[in-house]
């Protein structure tokens, strides 16, 4: 175990740090087509219920074993529970982090792709064409070397953040991209409302459909509330681990989760206005950004500047995301396999590249899973957000009332003042309850592979 274990600087670089990590695709990418797909603010009211109700008390369960162990996730549960099978729910979190990199860097080089694209005028000739829109994208995203390009230099810079540690690497760049991000956000916001047509936009963000959310659309609400603030497999409890034995954190929490809400909304603004002003359908899906955005971006007054700056946006909401990521598994092996920092980071990076390459390559011509029927990019991704993210939270609320106990939670979570007031038997059931939300998500999901 290494003795002498890294720390945040500042608690507002800890809280950049992790709403870094929580502002991700699925901020930007994820949420604004799903939220398209299943009822705009009608989903939008699900979603925010779940995170205050399900994903709050799961993330201060993570922050506060990361910070009161000082560990990864596999070393934290083995620390606190002295029975060693806990350590399992960390190691499912490791090999989940490393799954969710392998495609998540993917689309991060993607968005690298894109940005280049949109600065040096390519989408001049996607203009309103959306079958040109959608072989371009096709075309680039299913061939087998210029992805793994893009995807090479994403994992690079990764590598080279967290390589530089936490405060030297993962909290300084925060520190800058995280502004960046949201001034680049304001400016595509500003844009997105002037436009004419844009109030169609924001009625549809903000307007309840009821009708249109279906269960299937509750189910997905609750997931992402779990992928969007970085949930259910060590992240938090590998950030937690970095901060220091003082002040509730309470106030973390809420602005990690205040933040993430804030920059998907705020995304689902920029595009929706953008979206409507040019009567295009909403429920594009996931093609949305990638295919739909390039053929609006010409006719916008000024597209040639919100274009690049948009797909840089989402490649920096990318980049803080992928390396909350990787630092699971490289704090992994640090601590619990005695490896340097550098070591850790050059071996992961290479087999995470490799992985990546798989991954990108069953999108054309190669896919590992064909006789499955089924792409090892959804594999990796359905397998990871709809099981093993709500199952390591799942199990992680459960360790906090059955094995950990709710007192040592509270006294982690709240200041002393608070604490005396907020009696445990009250925070246990808001575990118990947040805990029986995720079982029933997990069970509806396994009930549909069977019929
Ligand atoms: N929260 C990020 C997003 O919204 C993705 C992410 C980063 C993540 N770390 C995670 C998801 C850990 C699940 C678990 O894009």
């Amino acid at each position: 175990m290494s003795s002498a274990r890294e720390h945040w600087g500042s608690r507002t670089g800890f809280i950049l740090a992790a709403a870094g990590s929580a502002v991700g695709l699925g901020n930007i990418w994820k949420y604004p087509s799903m939220a398209g797909q299943h009822g705009g603010a009608a989903f939008t009211l699900v979603y925010l219920l779940c995170i205050l109700i399900v994903g709050l008390p799961i993330l201060l369960a993570e922050l506060s074993i990361g910070r009161s162990t000082q560990l990864n996730p596999v070393g934290a549960f083995k620390k606190l529970a002295s029975n060693p099978r806990w350590a399992w729910v960390g190691f499912m979190g490791v090999a989940s982090a490393f799954m969710i990199l392998s495609f998540y860097s993917v689309v991060g080089g993607w968005t690298l792709k894109y940005t280049f694209v949109a600065l040096t005028g390519g989408f001049n000739q996607l203009a309103a064409d959306s079958t040109a829109a959608t072989n371009y994208f096709t075309d680039f995203h299913t061939a087998p070397i210029a992805p793994l390009f893009w995807h090479l230099i994403f994992i690079g810079l990764c590598v080279f953040i967290i390589g530089r540690g936490v405060k030297k690497g993962i909290e300084q760049w925060s520190k800058v991209l995280m502004p960046v991000l949201l001034v680049i956000l304001v400016i595509l916001v500003i844009r997105g409302v002037t436009l004419d047509g844009a109030k169609a936009g924001l009625d549809f963000l903000f307007k309840p459909r009821w009708s249109d959310l279906d269960a299937s659309g509750i189910a997905m609400a609750l997931g992402h509330s779990f992928f969007t603030i970085s949930l259910g497999m060590g992240t938090m409890i590998t950030y937690g681990s970095y901060l220091h034995q003082e002040s509730d954190l309470m106030k973390a929490g809420l602005w990690v989760v205040f933040l993430d809400t804030l920059i998907a909304l705020l995304a689902g603004v920029a595009i929706f206005t953008a979206v409507f002003a040019q009567g295009q359908n909403p429920a594009e899906g996931p093609g949305l950004i990638f295919i739909v955005l390039p053929t609006l971006f010409p006719n916008i007054p000024g597209g040639f500047i919100f274009a690049p700056l948009f797909f840089f946006l989402l490649f920096v909401a990318a980049l803080t995301s992928a390396i909350s990521i990787l630092e699971v598994v490289i704090a992994y092996n640090i601590d619990e396999k005695g490896w340097s920092r550098k070591r850790a980071t050059y071996i992961f990076g290479g087999i995470v590249t490799m992985s990546g390459a798989l991954v990108s390559l069953s999108l054309g011509d190669f896919n590992i899973l064909a006789p499955l029927g089924i792409t090892y990019f959804d594999f990796l991704d359905w397998t990871t957000s709809k099981y093993m993210l709500p199952l390591g939270g799942l199990l992680t609320a459960i360790f906090v009332i059955v094995k950990w106990g709710v007192p040592n939670y509270s006294r982690e979570v709240f200041s002393k003042s608070f604490k005396d007031r907020v009696p445990d038997f009250a925070v246990t059931i808001v575990l118990i309850i947040s805990a029986l939300v995720v079982a029933f998500i997990i069970l509806k999901e396994m009930i549909e592979i069977f019929i």
